[in-house]
């Protein structure tokens, strides 16, 4: 058994949804005895930033929460949040009543959500954002990107940082400056720049840097906790690694691309490079090893997929102008098996280490812990029986996600999740989807922000 603190020979066993006993040879009657001998038994991973069912770039994502969730079960994800949008001018409520929509009777896994503020001029108050942790939504998002669709003024990311003070809330921000990437997507395209390189090329990684750096200096006069998401570059890594060197208390999480997509993979020639068209963008490969280490020293604290799918035919809505590509990867069942096959089999992290990126660490900072992201008594049996030793080639043509491609089609992996229960029951055996949609639930999550400013 692998917990983010613990690898010990053990019993687990299982009551109804929960964990009731671990121990050493555990002298009690059960149902069904699963073997794991060999084998690693992992808390089920959380992934916190996914979106299924999203209206983005002029299309929906390809994955809905049954296609997207059937993914995740595969790659021994147990629980993820998703981003609840504010529709512009609209309520938070209508956004979230929209998600619930969206999940009900499709979901195999359970799930929060986050919610992405878009406005607080019409529509969405203070007040009523103020209200949302009651109901279990504790993380507020707000994109520094995006201008014109998603993007806030600092005015707005800073009256919700204030108001995530008095709440508890934790606010997210994605960390790239809107405004001078809008520009140089207007200059690059006027240059008759299409190609899809182009879109790594328009938000250079100072922008992203600049704009981590911003939110962070808000945030601590703001005196809010800040978890700054999908982290790609030195720039950005630099400026939160200051940040929690002096105690504050901001985190960030990378994404499993960051590790392993980079720029050659958008500059391929023709329209190939339009599957690695996300934000913030590929980045120069010398940025890897940075992730590597800042996961490895804690200044990066969780690993994320930022799934978010759509098909080459939903890519094409790009063809000829970069800026037109709707933004997005897929990964969601992928990332335990790439963080386990290059990061612990190849020495760059330990197992301990991947289970607290992957599920411990997601879970304490979104306020799921100890509920579950561990294996202790009491926390819901969502488990993992992972086999370090099984084989698997990634390919779109054998993942569940309705995307048509895999970002790292063709790469083989030494582990895979053999057995994956949510709790207690069975949503995947011997590698193999079981689950069926509807057995998922909402999960409220506790507030956390007020417990993290206070911890530092
Ligand atoms: O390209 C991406 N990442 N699409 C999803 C929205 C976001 O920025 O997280
Ligand atoms: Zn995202």
């Amino acid at each position: 058994m692998i917990t983010a603190a613990d690898d010990v020979v053990a019993d687990v066993l299982v009551e109804g949804e929960r964990i009731a006993l671990v121990g050493a040879s555990l002298d009690v009657a059960a149902d069904r005895t699963i073997d794991a001998s060999g084998k690693y038994v992992l808390p089920g991973c959380i992934d916190p930033h996914t979106h299924l069912d999203m209206p983005f770039g002029g299309t929906i994502t390809a994955d809905d929460f049954e296609s997207g969730q059937a993914s995740a079960a595969c790659g021994g994800t147990t629980c993820h949040i998703d981003f609840a949008i504010q529709p512009k001018g609209g309520t938070f409520a209508a956004g979230i009543e929209e998600w619930h929509a969206k999940a009900d009777g499709k979901a195999c896994i359970d799930y929060g959500f986050h919610i992405i503020v878009s406005d607080l001029e019409q529509g969405g108050t203070l007040e009523e954002l103020a209200a949302l942790p009651e109901q279990g939504i504790t993380s507020y998002k707000l994109l520094m990107a995006y201008k014109g669709v998603f993007q806030v003024s600092d005015e707005t990311m800073f009256k919700v940082m204030q108001l995530a003070r008095q709440t508890g809330a934790l606010v997210m921000v994605h960390g790239e400056n809107g405004d001078a990437i809008d520009l140089l997507v207007r200059q690059a395209l006027a240059a008759g720049n299409t190609d899809p390189k182009w879109h790594a090329l328009t938000r250079p990684p100072e922008l992203e840097g600049e704009a981590t750096n911003r939110a962070i200096q808000l945030a601590h006069v703001a005196g809010a906790p800040l978890y700054v998401v999908h982290v790609t570059c030195k720039e950005a890594v630099d400026a939160i690694a200051r940040a929690r060197a002096r105690g504050w208390p901001v985190w960030g999480e990378t994404c499993t691309q960051y590790f392993f997509i980079d720029l050659d993979h958008i500059s391929q020639p023709g329209f190939e490079g339009a599957k690695y068209a996300y934000s913030p963008p590929v980045r120069d490969k010398s940025n890897q090893p940075v992730l590597w280490d800042a996961v490895r020293r804690d200044v990066l604290s969780a690993v994320s997929t930022d799934h978010c799918t759509f098909t080459l035919e939903q890519k094409e809505l790009g063809l000829g102008d970069f800026s037109k590509i709707p933004n997005g990867g897929p990964g969601l069942e992928d990332r335990l098996k790439m963080i386990h096959h290059f990061g612990v089999n190849e020495g760059r992290i330990s197992l301990n280490r991947m289970v607290d990126l992957l599920a411990t660490q997601p879970a304490k900072l979104f306020g799921l812990y100890p509920r579950k992201g561990t294996i202790a008594v009491g926390s819901d049996a969502d488990l993992v029986v992972f086999d370090p030793q099984r084989q698997e080639t990634i390919s779109a043509s054998t993942h569940h996600s309705r995307c048509d491609y895999n970002l790292y089609e063709g790469t083989e992996v030494v582990g895979a999740p053999e057995l994956v229960l949510l709790r207690g029951a069975v949503l995947v055996e011997d590698g193999e989807l079981v689950a069926q949609p509807g057995g998922g639930r909402f999960v409220r999550r506790a507030r956390v922000g007020e417990r993290l400013t206070n911890a530092l």
